[in-house]
């Protein structure tokens, strides 16, 4: 039998190494060699993407103690981790855009001198990887070879990281064919910033305890990450690459990357619509591109092209937006999955699934809050411990998360591979609002879609390290991930809607409104249908919409309402309303955003405002002089 590729190129010399023959491009062998003589790794491993190399890897990882294999009968080829307790969401603190000048990364960016902050990367950099292997991952953003594709190659100490990008990216050793010699591509640099003496023994989720770093040169568009080997901060594809670099190609090549879902809505007829929706960290994306019909809603079909990212572009032939799914997986959250709220899901997460800080089951499965609404006996939770309903302790990190090719999900759109995206007809803004917000509107036009995208509040969540359920100003649900000034980014979403003869319409959602009591005062998940239908013929202008004071609302008859009978007219009155007196006050939280961007604030901000204000303030009552 032939010696496997991954062992075949596998080089392990300390201090001496070789690229692979097939590796052609000068300057990322050049690259790679001053990383491996900066970080000291005890040898290289050139990932090619096959599926030996992936099992070959999980093995390793559940020798090292990182992986607890599942049960093959229950949970085929899927496996459990448990990051350190330190070490289990985004770290939004910690996150740096370190553009030339301190204006281009803007107010809503943490900034460091470019030059400086090499400095400081050098340093922590240095012989970071002693006792580790450094894993290269060559890998492409969007389909091999297509021409709206990316190029990245990430050398990483860490082999979860490794494995969890062969899910989330197309990973391999064609990804060099495509870079030829000469090609483009976005150096990622990753460490989890815990070297090993000799003879030191290795933990299950190295990382570092005091020091992490997640920074981004957008002029250089490269990217240096330390310390951390959770998610976001370490699949170097996904939001550092994908979002805060990728913001800044699409600013200078005038397209548009965005923390978006993207999913067809196909009516009995039928007709196909494409909407994308921009929801903050664990605000409902998956849940939403996976939303599954109500049964009175026969006929009707949705289906996913993303749950997380979308690149956008104007299509020259159709003159319309067209967007594609830059990645290949999903890194979802676990908790509140489950056969109601999101059965896709759940059937994709059945197989080839890389679980992080949920619950074990005595048989070997998985478990989370809201997965089942009693908690199997004995389980043990996301830090090994045993665990019973009473311990006053979560079974499962709220930010637990699944990793799991997207080509598993059973409502994968038909094109969500295709090189030259779907069309967009409808923007969808949501964030998680107990008060305030309504349930549906659509904007009257781009400029106040923009004013309410860019003014968007919604209470944190455990996606990242920070004061859980406080409202923050969220712009188009990316103020983490924007990679440079928010008001250039507000102002390039302006631009766009200007260069297009008919940009989609756009509408804003609040699944997540609360009762005096705080339950939730809409159902949510699959009944979202009944709003996304009349958004979807709103976008086709054959829906009613009346003019109120924020924009377009549907009234009870606008909406379908068969087999949600005991939604009564009352209850839906009470989820659209806007109360005046909490929408000055809200209003008065958009100007705290607007002055801190006001050195590039876009003037229609403004003009929307004064708009706003003329239709929700209200006067005292006039006097009748009749009586
Ligand atoms: P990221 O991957 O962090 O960008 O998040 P996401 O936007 O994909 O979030 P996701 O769909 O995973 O939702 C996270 C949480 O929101 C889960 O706890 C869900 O149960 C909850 N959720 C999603 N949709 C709804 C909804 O329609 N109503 C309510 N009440 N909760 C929802
Ligand atoms: C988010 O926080 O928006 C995520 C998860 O999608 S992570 O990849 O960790 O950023
Ligand atoms: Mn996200």
């Amino acid at each position: 039998m032939e010696t496997p590729s991954y062992a075949r190129d596998k080089q392990l010399v300390g201090g001496a190494w070789e690229a692979p023959g097939y590796i052609k491009h000068r300057r990322l062998i050049g690259w790679i060699a001053d990383m491996v003589a900066l970080c000291k790794p005890d040898s290289v491993h050139w990932c090619d993407g096959s599926q030996e190399e992936y099992d070959q890897l999980c093995n390793l990882l559940v020798e090292k103690g990182t992986f607890i294999r599942l049960n093959d009968k229950l949970r085929p080829n899927s496996f459990l981790a448990r990051s350190d307790p330190s070490d289990v969401a985004r770290m939004e603190d910690r996150t740096f855009i370190c553009s030339l000048s301190r204006t281009e990364a803007g107010p809503t960016n943490n900034w460091v001198e470019p030059r400086q902050m090499h400095k400081t990367l050098n340093k922590l950099f240095d012989g970071c990887m002693r006792g580790r292997t450094m894993y290269v991952i060559p890998f492409s953003m969007g389909p091999l070879g297509s021409h709206i594709s990316y190029i990245g190659v990430q050398l990483s100490d860490s082999a979860y990281v490794a494995v969890n990008m062969r899910i989330m990216t197309r990973m391999g050793r064609a990804v060099y064919d495509v870079l030829g010699e000469d090609g483009q591509f976005v150096p990622c640099m990753h460490s989890v910033g815990m070297p090993l003496e000799p003879g030191q023994q290795d933990v299950p989720w190295p990382c570092s305890k005091d020091e992490k770093y997640i920074v981004h040169f957008p002029e250089e568009r490269s990217i240096w990450s330390y310390g951390s080997g959770y998610g976001g901060n370490a699949l170097l594809g996904k939001k550092c690459f994908a979002l805060r670099i990728a913001s800044n190609i699409a600013r200078d090549e005038g397209w548009m990357a965005e923390h978006m879902l993207i999913m067809g809505v196909e009516s009995p007829q039928g007709e196909k619509t494409y909407v994308a929706a921009a929801f903050p960290s664990a605000c409902g994306k998956t849940n939403f591109a996976m939303l599954i019909p109500p049964p009175a809603f026969e006929g009707w079909k949705v289906t996913t092209v993303g749950d997380d990212i979308a690149w956008i572009k104007l299509n020259s032939k159709d003159k319309k937006l067209h967007a594609i799914n830059p990645e290949a997986g999903f890194f979802g959250v676990a908790p509140g999955t489950n056969v109601k709220t999101n059965p896709n899901a759940m059937a994709t997460i059945s197989r080839n699934t890389i679980f992080t800080n949920v619950a074990l089951t005595p048989e070997g499965d998985v478990w989370w809050e809201g997965m089942t609404d009693t908690p199997p006996a004995n389980l043990i939770d996301w830090q090994g411990q045993p665990w019973t309903p009473d311990c006053g302790r979560k079974a499962a990190h709220p930010n637990a998360r699944f990793t799991v090719p997207a080509s598993q999900c059973p409502s994968i759109d038909p094109r969500w591979e295709d090189p030259e995206g779907v069309p967009i007809d409808a923007f969808i803004f949501g964030g998680r609002r107990s008060t305030v917000a309504p349930l549906v509107f659509q904007a009257f036009n781009w400029p106040y879609g923009v004013y309410f995208a860019a003014t968007m509040g919604s209470e944190m969540t455990a996606a990242a390290v920070g004061k859980i359920g406080e409202v923050r100003r969220d712009p188009f649900a990316m103020l983490p991930f924007a990679g440079y000034h928010m008001a250039s980014y507000i102002n390039h979403w302006l631009k766009i809607g200007r260069s297009i003869p008919n940009p989609p319409r756009i509408f804003l959602v609040n699944w997540f409104r609360k009762d005096e009591n705080g339950n939730y005062l809409w159902p949510g998940f699959g009944e979202n249908m009944r709003v996304l239908k009349w958004i979807v013929e709103r976008a086709h202008t054959r829906a009613a919409g009346l003019e109120m004071a924020l924009g377009r609302v549907p009234v009870y008859e606008d909406l379908d309402w068969r087999g949600l009978e005991n939604f009564t007219r009352e209850d839906f009155e009470r989820v659209m309303s806007v109360d005046r007196e909490l929408w000055k006050n809200e209003i008065l939280s958009h100007e705290e955003l607007f002055i801190k961007l006001y050195d590039r604030l876009p003037k229609e901000m403004l003009y929307v405002r004064g708009l706003l204000l003329s239709s929700l303030w209200s006067e005292p009552e006039w006097v009748d002089r009749q009586e």
